[in-house]
């Protein structure tokens, strides 16, 4: 936390920054202009404008385009020719099959503005580059010993529960799932800071989140939103320069953040006789801060929202609830869980997958075109947007039986281990972590946080959504709970 007064936000000098690293790009942008070419049948008019932008509704629209245009749907959104792609196989064929023909589309050039270029919103060799970079903190074992933090952390957390208290889910497992990224990954107490991150977030998210499909010139819509949002990018950016400013002056820890500084450290400057590929070159101060700020971000915000929707779909859902209860009294009776305990946790994963299918957090996924693709005998030109959303493809009735119904039952095998081929859905159907060559980093850390967490938490609680309460998707960055998750703790 910090404790000294801090100078006053300047919201003009927020702007250029937060406009800069918009406007940055790695590879040039192409443009489809073109005119000689058939496009297939899509919505038109002003809806879409309203359900993209203006409303809230946008992971509906998406729901409708994949029952209505069950291969590709095409439109124009903002003076840019998009396609929705709807079916398994259209989406594998251009996420996967021409992943690297790819760049990420309008809305995460938006999210520059706070991110910067880290591992999520850079492009090509510098994409590589990065991945490379980050990759070891997230291997296997790494993850192993990270379990033990996320445990130690959730009991910790689990002191400030009392039977009775009324809380926000949601903003609850943000100031959880934020304190464990930031022990795991940067070996730093983020505690103190949850709220301000979390409530500068919700200003980003909620705020600007809907403009983001303007893409650069998001933060020109003179909207009361931008100046709480630029307010917001200010306030994180300190947070994170702190962090890296404290983790500096303690030394190599062999945490993530001691790796990206180490990578800065070896930096030599290119002299032009370089032998390294540029792939291969370290990082800068920039770089060391849009990557942490990633990291920390994406880290935390959608493994919050995972736990915010499993929370409330266990209080709807009893049945699941006891179901649940039953494998965490057995295999743990009372002790802490621990990474060998994964396997035996069959139903707790069910649980989280079945959560991540009906409310998955990151609802859609856009990319531009880098080269002309040909889908179902359309071309789709080099320029053009596509776009898929998890929101509409894990609910389709296509390829889900009793696709809205919370069956988490859905997930076991006949050998009763936990299994994503279980429900028997074609490739392409299910996929909350994206695809292909920017497919998550973190899935990996995501599945033992989640698991984790639930299996120390639901051996003791049984939390109850507040009567009454309205409760809402909001199309943010992430699928957040409009008005937040209000609930009521109960012991079990
Ligand atoms: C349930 C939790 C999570 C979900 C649903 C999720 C989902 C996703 C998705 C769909 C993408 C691809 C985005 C795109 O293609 O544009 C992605 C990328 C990414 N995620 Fe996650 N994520 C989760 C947890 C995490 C965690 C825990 C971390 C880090 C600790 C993380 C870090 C990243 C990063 C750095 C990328 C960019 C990877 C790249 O482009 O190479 N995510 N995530």
């Amino acid at each position: 936390m910090t404790s000294t007064v801090e100078p006053p936000i300047d919201l003009r000098e927020t702007a250029r920054i937060a406009m800069a690293r918009i406007g940055h790009t790695d590879i040039p942008i192409p443009k489809d202009r073109r005119r000689d070419i058939a496009r297939p049948p899509g919505p038109s008019g002003t809806r879409l404008l309203r359900s993209f932008i203006f409303g809230d509704n946008a992971p509906w629209f998406m729901v409708d385009l994949e029952r209505n245009y069950p291969t590709l749907a095409y439109f124009k959104l903002i003076g840019e020719h998009t396609y929705a792609l709807n079916s398994p196989d259209a989406i594998v064929d251009v996420y996967i099959g021409h992943g690297r023909d790819t760049m990420k589309g309008r809305g995460l050039q938006g999210t520059k503005a706070v991110l910067g270029n880290g591992l999520l919103t850079s492009e090509g060799e510098v994409h590589l580059r990065n991945r490379r970079l980050v990759q070891p903190a997230f291997h296997r074992e790494r993850i192993a010993g990270y379990a033990t933090d996320m445990v130690d952390l959730t009991l910790a957390h689990e002191t400030t529960w009392q039977d009775g208290q009324e809380l926000d889910m949601q903003s609850d497992m943000s100031t959880l799932t934020l304190g464990i990224v930031g022990r795991t990954l940067f070996g730093a107490d983020l505690s103190g800071d949850a709220h301000e991150i979390g409530d500068a977030l919700a200003g980003l998210l909620l705020g600007m989140g809907r403009y983001l499909v303007l893409g650069p010139n998001a933060l020109r819509v003179p909207v009361p939103a931008r100046q709480r949002a630029l307010a917001s990018f200010a306030r994180i950016d300190r947070i994170v320069d702190r962090v890296i400013e404290q983790h500096r002056a303690k030394g190599d820890t062999g945490d993530m953040l001691s790796m990206l500084i180490a990578a800065e450290e070896d930096d030599e400057p290119d002299r032009g006789g370089s032998a390294d590929p540029p792939g291969r070159r370290g990082f800068d101060d920039a770089q060391v801060r849009d990557e942490a700020m990633t990291l920390i971000l994406a880290g935390h915000e959608t493994t919050a929202m995972t736990m915010t929707w499993t929370w409330m779909l266990l209080a709807q859902n009893p049945a699941a609830a006891e179901w649940l209860h039953e494998e965490v009294d057995t295999v743990l009776g009372g002790r802490a869980p621990t990474m060998e305990d994964m396997a035996a946790l069959p139903r707790t994963r069910a649980i989280v997958a079945e959560a991540i299918r009906l409310y998955p957090p990151a609802w859609i996924q856009g990319r531009r075109l880098l080269t002309d693709v040909e889908v179902d005998g359309w071309t789709l030109p080099s320029g053009a947007i596509t776009l898929i959303s998890q929101f509409a493809l894990h609910r389709s009735p296509r390829w889900w039986e009793s696709s809205l119904t919370f069956m988490p039952q859905r997930w076991i095998d006949s050998s009763g281990a936990f299994s994503e081929e279980a429900p028997g859905q074609p490739r392409g159907a299910w996929f909350p972590f994206g695809w292909g060559n920017r497919r998550c980093i973190g899935e990996q850390f995501a599945w033992t946080e989640a698991t984790m967490i639930l299996a120390t938490l639901a051996q003791r609680w049984r939390p109850e959504l507040v009567p009454g309460s309205d409760i809402s998707v909001v199309p943010a960055v992430t699928l957040r709970s409009r008005d937040g998750m209000p609930m009521v703790l109960r012991r079990r």
